[in-house]
């Protein structure tokens, strides 16, 4: 199992002074949507979240009737399917986990919103399990045997894929971003498959933790604090002994 690497440049929410690269997120949500989510669900983001990517309420009710969500015939009280509100949340393609996991040779794709902060290193992780699908590299011992790096399960395009960042080093998910410009980005940025998936780590390092910037300043004024507090409490002691010789 490799270690995760940083995108080229590293992410601009990373470090104690990091903000978020919000065209970053815009372009990693428009990933997620037309590549990761005809497999993976977001169920902890609900659209009105977006408005904090920079959209407006109408352009977020708009977004959100783009999608098609679970729902219920109010005629019939069977279930039924319809356009997304902005309080739904991002929803499963699949109607249940069985569905899920006989469309995925029997692994079922997990729910993304947390996946950064479930992972070590998660958002560098998803950066380098998207970018890092290879083919399994071979070695040959002293007695002239070749091993390949991989289990014999190992079933090329078809079933389990080799990846030197994932865990079990095959995985049930088809390398999902193969070729540069898969998407369109509207902001003129040249989509190439490094930077896909270094977009969709940084937009779901947002769904993971959205008030992530927010606590790193709040950090800093936690200390500025803590050290106002140490000078007063300096002073106060000087005050208070004064007297004692
Ligand atoms: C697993 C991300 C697209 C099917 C995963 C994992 C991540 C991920 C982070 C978890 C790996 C782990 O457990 O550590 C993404 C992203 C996508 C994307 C960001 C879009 C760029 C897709 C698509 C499909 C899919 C389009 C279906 C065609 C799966 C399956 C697994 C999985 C079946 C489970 C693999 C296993 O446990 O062997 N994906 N995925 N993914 N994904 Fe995706």
């Amino acid at each position: 199992k490799q270690h995760p690497e940083a995108p080229e440049g590293g992410f601009q929410f990373a470090g104690a002074m990091g903000t978020w690269d919000i065209a970053q997120l815009q372009r990693g949500y428009q990933v997620y949507k037309e590549v990761c989510a005809a497999c993976h669900s977001l169920n902890y983001v609900a659209f009105r979240n977006l408005e904090q990517l920079g959209y407006s309420e109408a352009q977020v009710k708009a977004e959100a009737a783009t999608w098609t969500v679970p729902g219920i015939n109010p005629d019939t009280g069977e279930a039924a399917t319809r356009p997304g509100l902005p309080t739904d949340s991002f929803p499963s393609p699949y109607p249940n986990a069985i569905a899920a996991a006989a469309a995925n040779n029997n692994a079922i794709p997990p729910d993304l919103s947390l996946i950064t902060k479930a992972r070590e290193d998660g958002s560098n992780y998803v950066y380098s399990l998207l970018s890092g699908y290879d083919d399994p590299q071979t070695f040959t011992n002293e007695a002239g045997e070749v091993f390949a790096e991989t289990a014999p399960d190992y079933v090329p395009g078809v079933g389990l894929h080799f990846n030197p960042y994932f865990s079990n080093i095959n995985l049930a998910m088809a390398p999902p971003l193969v070729v540069d410009n898969q998407v369109t980005y509207s902001d003129g940025t040249s989509a190439t498959v490094e930077q896909m998936s270094a977009d969709v780590a940084a937009f779901l390092t947002w769904t993971a933790e959205p008030s992530m910037i927010a606590r790193k300043q709040t950090g800093w004024w936690v200390l500025a604090f803590t050290l106002f507090a140490t000078i007063l409490a300096w002073f106060a002691k000087k005050q208070v002994w004064s007297g004692v010789k």
